[in-house]
């Protein structure tokens, strides 16, 4: 069934004997070197399957493509998807075979020769450099390797790259898949009637990538709780302190006029009131962290305080429609994980709606086992953060029919 007048869903197109190419999110966290690196969180490989085993049973040919990480257009090792293969591979009982070329006579030849019950996965899509710059030349060689776009990688939707952009375009037997449909089912609710006080509680790293999202939700939101690496650009931003903790000097402009605009659209803002902070260079094992007010020259922080968490926790619990996206620490280190910890368990105790977005923020839930207490958990994070300002995303709408 269509999920809209125009875009097409995987079960509307006839797949039986036909190429497909898959574009997913399979951006999972991994950590470890070597032999010991394992994935951290596989929901958005779980979020994959229907979608491909649908395809599987309808008697297509898959090439599956992805992204990991930011390898910025260089092959590097660090950022294979080998292991996602792998796991892939045990999810679905076919075997995965791991194309290193994405374009090129070896891919073609893989694909003819493969066999029933045998999937195509490309190597990491960003080890080209055409991916991210949206090359048309890559995109139309992209899309020689299969009849069919199928895409379901709703956490990359809102970038305009080749794969996510580049080969729908030129493609024209087109479809989405049903983690996007998911997805979209649930955040249309939030977008067309969400209940108020309506409550941002943002965080994480990719600050600057998240900045902009952040300042159209002020259209929408009543109040912006803010923790997590992102907290540290608003406040350089107002003249505080933040000695070493992690901040994107670009970062720091652009909080600023979100505390601005903020004011004019009278959001109320709620930043950390203490900080849990090491010295990085006098203890590199960050092993002696304490808990302080302002933070010194020399020390950086990695988690919210215990006041923090107190004045998060009040400004959450009225809340009636929650949207969290982003850890408010380095949550994976124990020493550093109350306060994401309290957090989740706030939000997840509201009487309201509560979704959590992104990949972080999922591992987050997850390790703390509170994902049944959720109405949603979005694998994307910046992609749901943008839909949320209800003007759909590119590499959603490209699937538009002419
Ligand atoms: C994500 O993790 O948010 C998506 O996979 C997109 O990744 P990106 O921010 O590197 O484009």
């Amino acid at each position: 069934m269509s999920i809209s007048k125009t875009i097409r869903s995987v079960e509307d197109v006839k797949l039986e004997g036909k190429k497909v190419f898959i574009r997913l999110d399979l951006n999972v966290p991994i950590s470890g070197e070597g032999a010991a690196r394992k994935i951290d969180d596989d929901t958005r490989i779980q979020e994959a399957l229907p979608t491909i085993k649908y395809c599987l049973e309808k008697g297509a040919k898959l090439i599956l493509c992805s992204h990991l990480g930011r390898p910025d257009g260089k092959r590097n090792k660090k950022y294979s998807l080998e292991l996602v293969g792998q796991k892939l591979a045990e999810l679905l009982g076919v075997e995965v075979l791991l194309s290193d070329d994405s374009v090129g006579d070896g891919v073609h030849q893989m694909i003819h020769h493969s066999k029933e019950h045998q999937v195509i996965l490309l190597e990491n899509i960003r080890f080209h450099e055409e991916e991210e710059k949206n090359d048309p030349d890559f995109s139309r060689e992209l899309s020689h390797l299969a009849d069919i776009y199928i895409t379901d990688a709703f956490g990359t939707a809102h970038r305009k790259h080749a794969s996510t952009y580049g080969v729908p375009s030129v493609m024209t037997e087109k479809a989405c898949g049903f983690l996007i449909q998911k997805e979209l089912k649930f955040l249309n609710k939030l977008i067309e009637s969400p209940n108020h006080p309506y409550v941002l509680v943002a965080g994480g790293s990719k600050v600057t990538d998240k900045l902009k999202a952040l300042e159209n939700m002020l259209n929408f939101v009543d109040r912006l709780v803010i923790g997590g690496a992102m907290a540290y650009a608003f406040l350089a931003a107002q003249g505080k302190t933040i000695g070493k903790s992690k901040c994107e000097e670009e970062g720091i402009a652009a909080a600023g006029m979100i505390l601005k605009k903020a004011e004019s659209h009278k959001v109320e803002v709620f930043l950390p009131i203490d900080h849990v902070v090491v010295e990085p260079e006098s203890d590199p094992d960050f092993s002696n962290p304490k808990v302080v007010k302002e933070i010194s020259a020399n020390q950086a922080a990695l988690d919210i305080g215990p006041q923090t968490v107190a004045l998060f926790s009040e400004k959450i619990r009225e809340a009636k429609t929650i949207f969290w996206n982003g850890p408010m620490g380095f949550f994976e280190k124990e020493k550093f994980s109350a306060g994401t910890l309290a957090i989740a368990r706030e939000i997840s105790a509201i009487d309201g709606i509560k979704v959590a977005g992104g990949g972080d923020t999922l591992s987050a839930v997850h390790s703390f086992s509170l994902e049944s207490r959720f109405d949603l958990l979005s694998t994307g994070g910046g992609a749901s953060l943008k839909y949320l300002e209800g003007r759909g995303l590119p590499g959603i709408d490209i699937l538009k029919g002419k």
